[in-house]
C-alpha cells in the first residue's frame, strides 16, 4: 500500500496538467493510465501535429447545459499561458487559421515536454494499471488496483469521455461520477462527421472526396468553413462543428456559395450569357461536380436562355438553402469528442470540487463542457487541469 497526496485518473492532457500544478506544489502525484501509452489523443490530434490551443478561445466556444461553468478557469489560464510553456520548451508552431495553433513537427513534442514538466516534479505515471474498485474512506479514498493498492486524500477523475472505444475511451468517468451521486448529462458523439439514409447516400456517393467552402447551419448556429462530401456522407470541419448542436430527425442546411445570392447571380448571367449551360455556369462557383450534381438533382439544365426565372429560383435555393437531414453520425468510433457528461451543477467552477464528495475532482473531456473544432477542447483540458492542480 502506498500513500499519496493525488491519484489522477486518465494520463491524457487534463490529468497530466493537473499533475504538473500539483507537482509544483510539492504535491506527491500518481497518475493511473489504463492502456499502454500516455496521451493517446494527443498523439493523434491535429493530423498529428496538434492543435493544441486557440488564440481566440471564449467562452463562446463551447456547449454546456450550465455555460458560465467554463469561465473562470479559462480565465486563469489562458491560451497564452500554454503558448509560454510551448516556447520554453522550444517547440516550433504555426498558426493554421482562425486561431489555431499546431505544433511544426509532430504532436509527440508535446507530449514529451508535459511528460518533463511531469519528471521534474516528480510525478509517478502508471500505464497498463486498471482500477478494480474505488473506496471512499473518512478522508480521502483507497484505490484497489490488483497488486499496489493506493491511497489519496484527493482523486481527480480525468478519464475523457467516450469517443475513439479502440484508444481506451470508457465511459468509466461517468460509471464513478454515477457511484458518487452525480448526475450525468447524456453522452453523445460530437465533432463527428454525418451518416445519410441509401438513397441520399447513392447521390452523395458521385461527390465523394470533393470539398466546397460553405455556410453550414442548424437554427440560429451557423458555421462557415469547408465541408467535405464522404463515400459515408458529410464531413470537414463546418459539418462537425455542427456535429454539436444536432439532434436525430432534425434537419441542417447548407448555402454551398455562402455570401454569394445566386438568384441574382443566374438572373444577371441569364441576362449577359443568354447561350451558357446552366451546368457551367454553377461551375463558376462551385466545383465541377457539385454543379453537375445540383443540376441532375433539381433536374433542370440547358441553356440559361431556355430556363423560367423559377426554375432558376429553384437552382439557386438548391445552393444557398439546401436542407438535407442526416440519417444520424458514424457514433463514437469516429467522433473527436463527447459533449455531455458529468453535469457541472454538482461541480464548483473553481476548484473542480465535487460538492458531494469532498476530495473528489472531475476535469477536462469527462465534464459536460465541449468545445468548437480548433484547439478549444485541449485550451479546456489544460485550463480545468490547471485550476484542479492549485488545490488538490
Ligand atoms: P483524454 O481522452 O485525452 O484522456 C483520458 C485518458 O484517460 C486516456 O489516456 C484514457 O486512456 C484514460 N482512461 C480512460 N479510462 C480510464 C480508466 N478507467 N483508468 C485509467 N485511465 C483511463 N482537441 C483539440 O483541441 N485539438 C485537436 O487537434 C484535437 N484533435 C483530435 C483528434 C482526434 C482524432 C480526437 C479523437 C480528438 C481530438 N481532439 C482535439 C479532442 C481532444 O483530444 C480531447 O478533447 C482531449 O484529449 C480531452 O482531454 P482529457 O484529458 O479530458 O481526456
Amino acid at each position: 500500500m502506498t500513500d499519496f497526496d493525488v491519484v489522477i485518473i486518465g494520463a491524457g492532457a487534463a490529468g497530466l496538467m493537473c499533475a504538473i500544478e500539483a507537482g509544483k506544489r510539492g504535491r506527491k502525484v500518481l497518475v493511473i493510465e489504463s492502456t499502454d501509452t500516455i496521451a493517446g489523443k494527443i498523439r493523434i490530434s491535429g493530423g498529428g501535429r496538434c492543435n493544441f490551443t486557440n488564440r481566440d478561445t471564449n467562452p463562446k466556444n463551447f456547449l454546456s447545459q450550465n455555460p458560465h461553468f467554463c469561465i473562470s478557469a479559462l480565465r486563469r489560464y489562458t491560451p497564452a499561458d500554454f503558448i509560454a510553456l510551448v516556447e520554453q520548451h522550444g517547440i516550433a508552431y504555426h498558426e493554421k487559421k482562425l486561431g489555431q495553433l499546431f505544433c511544426d513537427g509532430k504532436s509527440l513534442q508535446i507530449i514529451d515536454m508535459l511528460v518533463r514538466e511531469c519528471e521534474a516534479v516528480n510525478v509517478e505515471i502508471r500505464t497498463a494499471t486498471h482500477i478494480e474498485d474505488i473506496q471512499k474512506l473518512d478522508v480521502g479514498f483507497k484505490l484497489y488496483l490488483g497488486r499496489d493498492d493506493v491511497t489519496c486524500t484527493a482523486l481527480v477523475v480525468a478519464c475523457g469521455g467516450k469517443s475513439i472505444p479502440k484508444m481506451g475511451a470508457t465511459g468509466f468517468g461517468y460509471q464513478m461520477a454515477r457511484q458518487f451521486g452525480h448526475d450525468i448529462i447524456p453522452p453523445e458523439p460530437a465533432l463527428v462527421p454525418f451518416t445519410f439514409q441509401n438513397e441520399q447516400l447513392e447521390k452523395f456517393k458521385s461527390l465523394a472526396g470533393v470539398s466546397v467552402e460553405a455556410e453550414v447551419r442548424h437554427g440560429k448556429t451557423r458555421f462557415a468553413e469547408a465541408i467535405l462530401f464522404t463515400h459515408r456522407g458529410l464531413s470537414g470541419p463546418a459539418i462537425l462543428q455542427i456535429s454539436s448542436y444536432w439532434q436525430p430527425g432534425e434537419d441542417i442546411t447548407l448555402d454551398l456559395a455562402p455570401g454569394q445570392d445566386m438568384a441574382a447571380y443566374l438572373t444577371d448571367l441569364k441576362k449577359s450569357q443568354p447561350k451558357l449551360e446552366l451546368h457551367n455556369a454553377l461551375a463558376q462557383v462551385l466545383p465541377r461536380r457539385v454543379a453537375q450534381f445540383i443540376c441532375s438533382e433539381t433536374m433542370v439544365n440547358g441553356r440559361l436562355a431556355d430556363l423560367s426565372h423559377q426554375k432558376l429560383l429553384a437552382v439557386a435555393a438548391h445552393i444557398n438553402t439546401w436542407t438535407i437531414r442526416p440519417n444520424g453520425t458514424e457514433g463514437f468510433r469516429t467522433a473527436e469528442v463527447t459533449r455531455g457528461g458529468v453535469d457541472t451543477r454538482g461541480i464548483s467552477s473553481k476548484s473542480f470540487e465535487s460538492e458531494i464528495i469532498p476530495g473528489l475532482y472531475f476535469i477536462g473531456e469527462v465534464l459536460d463542457v465541449t468545445g468548437h473544432l480548433g484547439g478549444y477542447n485541449f485550451q479546456w483540458a489544460w485550463a480545468s487541469g490547471h485550476a484542479a492542480g492549485q488545490v488538490v
